[in-house]
């Protein structure tokens, strides 16, 4: 029985809604991870430091509710997680509010969507060059950019849209910007890869397991799986195996840990018109740590997972440690809040080989 014990992970991309939602996945994170960058897609978005404060109290003190009531054992190990904090990036942003942003010890970074390319996206605009005032300044003020990367040009096929947005879009931003440190979140082409190998250090990315560890066949072939439906779609096993070659390099500096992890309640998912998202918290950690152990690479999930993005970032490395071994296990069927709704993550029907023992 193969086992490994790393350096308590982060996960550099986490969406972890709110209310009942927030309450009901909460610990799926703070169980594994010591750090989060979460994601600012609310219904209203999240678009000053000051929400931002407010929204990340809420998750601390929701996180503090639940592991009294689930964890009081061990409260104070699992109360240590911290969340960071994004702004959507919208079109009123203001050089006040980015010079806030740089002045903030809690909001990390500042996160691009293209409008309506994913859940809550709404408010997003198209294009990206309109944000090359915004993008001067947060270059000067050494602010984080987070890109979701996928064209919305309606004429483009849904597998294409990465691959359009690095070449028309994401290209000839890091020309004009080569100091703007910027994270590809959720990469999931060998496009993408390629484009962050050839970019300087200021250009890193996150990788999600499901984009590790699944095809579109596995999204798609024989029968629908809507939990494992997310934006930017699954792609090919060349792009896949790309990805995991990325990550499960010795020289893998510039991708690391990002969950993407997207809960939504079962009725979104599994519907006519379900929505994008994987919720993946829960497993991601048993997911990755399968992917580099079939590469025979599992000395490298360290770096990917506690040290790389820490270090883009700029953070100390975490002190904590946890263990994950192998062995065959059978996730949970169903999360759930507390009103009794249902919420599945993305593993949903298939055994897991490794486990966290923490
Ligand atoms: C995310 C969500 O549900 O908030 N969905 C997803 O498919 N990844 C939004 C996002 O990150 O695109
Ligand atoms: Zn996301």
């Amino acid at each position: 029985m193969k086992s490994i014990t790393i350096i308590k992970p982060d996960d550099w991309h986490l969406h972890l809604r709110d209310g009942d939602l927030l309450k009901a996945v909460i610990f799926s994170s703070s169980n594994h991870f010591q750090r989060a960058l979460v994601m600012p897609n609310l219904s209203p978005p999240i678009t000053t430091v000051k929400m931002a404060e407010e929204y990340k109290n809420r998750i601390c003190i929701t996180n503090r509710t639940v592991l009294e009531k689930i964890r009081p054992e061990n409260i104070d190990a699992l109360l240590s997680f911290k969340p960071y904090m994004t702004l959507y990036l919208n079109s009123e942003m203001s050089s006040q509010e980015l010079k806030r942003v740089s002045e903030s010890p809690d909001v990390l970074a500042v996160k691009f969507y293209p409008a309506g390319a994913t859940t809550n996206s709404t408010f997003g605009v198209s294009e990206f060059e309109s944000y090359y005032r915004v993008f001067e300044q947060m270059e000067k003020l050494d602010i984080v950019l987070c890109v979701h990367g996928e064209s919305i040009n309606p004429e483009v096929d849904v597998f294409d849209r990465e691959a359009r947005f690095i070449e028309e879009s994401f290209e000839p931003m890091t020309r004009r910007f080569p100091n703007l440190r910027v994270v590809f979140e959720h990469i999931s082409t060998s496009d993408a890869v390629n484009f962050v190998k050839d970019q300087n250090e200021n250009v890193v990315a996150s990788v999600t397991p499901q984009h590790l560890a699944y095809n579109r066949n596995n999204l798609l072939a024989g029968k629908l799986r809507p939990h494992k439906y997310c934006a930017p779609l699954l792609k090919k096993e060349v792009d896949r195996s790309s990805l995991v070659h990325a990550v499960t390099a010795d020289s893998n500096e510039k991708f690391f840990l990002g969950t993407d992890s997207a809960p939504h309640l079962i009725g979104e998912k599994e519907s006519s018109c379900g929505c994008a998202g994987c919720f993946s918290a829960p497993y991601a950690l048993a997911k990755y740590a399968e992917v580099f152990s079939a590469e025979s690479k599992l000395e490298n999930l360290e770096k990917f997972a506690s040290l790389n993005g820490a270090k883009f970032y700029g953070l100390p490395v975490n002190k904590e440690k946890i263990n994950l071994v192998q062995k065959n296990n059978i996730p949970t069927d169903f999360f759930m809040t507390e009103k009794g709704e249902k919420i599945v993550s993305f593993v949903h029907g298939e055994a897991l080989d490794w486990q966290v023992v923490n």
